[in-house]
């Protein structure tokens, strides 16, 4: 059985919690494709070239601790605009989208480019201001010495070139179901999105 859900969305959206638990409730497969280019951002700050970086990529990339960090997460941006990039790691997506026995996967452009077949095209999305509050309470809790502000100015930049660059910019599928948890709790937010996973493979 091939069934693939596509969660989009912009930055602390929610779409990696709510991923995570549909995977656990469906006992499909999950990948985090923000994780590829987090991996290919933090290679370039090593000083590899990104397109390199991500035509080598290993599984070793996708372990390294720093991945979650703000200084990765904005290179991963940066590195996300170049189209070779992308190509580099649009095989590897779209095979996990496909495989057996079901899929989910989170990102910018599941819904739109690496599987528009998608079974179930969620675009989770929250305003500015949550998801800003959301990231920072999250680097604070591990450490990180950031202010609101510049987690908030982070978000948005990041936001603006991930909808904005050329090749597979950010946006929601023609037939994408939003989820706007701004106001959701967590619980709430899961729920939503399986329900609506559930409707679509009934
Ligand atoms: O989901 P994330 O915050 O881990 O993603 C980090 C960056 O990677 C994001 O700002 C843009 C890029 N990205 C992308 O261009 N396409 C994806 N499918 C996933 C992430």
């Amino acid at each position: 059985m091939q069934f693939t859900v596509a969660l989009d969305g912009p930055a602390a959206a929610g779409k990696g919690t709510i991923a995570k638990a549909l995977a656990d409730k469906t006992g499909f497969a999950y990948l985090d494709t923000g994780l590829l280019y987090r991996a290919v951002g933090a290679r370039h700050l090593d000083g590899d070239e990104p397109i390199a970086a991500a035509q080598s990529l290993n599984a070793a990339d996708l372990e390294r601790e720093d991945l979650r960090t703000a200084q990765v997460a904005k290179k991963a941006s940066e590195v996300a605009v170049i189209p070779e990039v992308r190509e580099a790691l649009l095989s590897f997506q779209r095979s996990f989208a496909r495989m057996e026995g079901g899929a989910i996967l989170d990102g910018r452009d599941i819904g739109t480019v690496i599987c528009p077949q998608a079974e179930v095209k969620i675009y989770v999305t929250a305003s500015v201001e949550a998801r800003a509050r959301r990231r920072f309470d999250e680097l604070v809790a591990r450490g990180d010495d950031v202010t609101f502000e510049q987690v908030a100015q982070d978000v948005a930049d990041r936001d603006a070139r991930d909808a904005s660059r050329d090749t597979a910019p950010m946006k929601p599928a023609e037939d994408a179901i939003v989820l706007d948890t701004s106001d959701l709790s967590i619980a709430d937010a899961i729920d939503a999105a399986y329900r609506i996973v559930q409707q679509k493979s009934a």
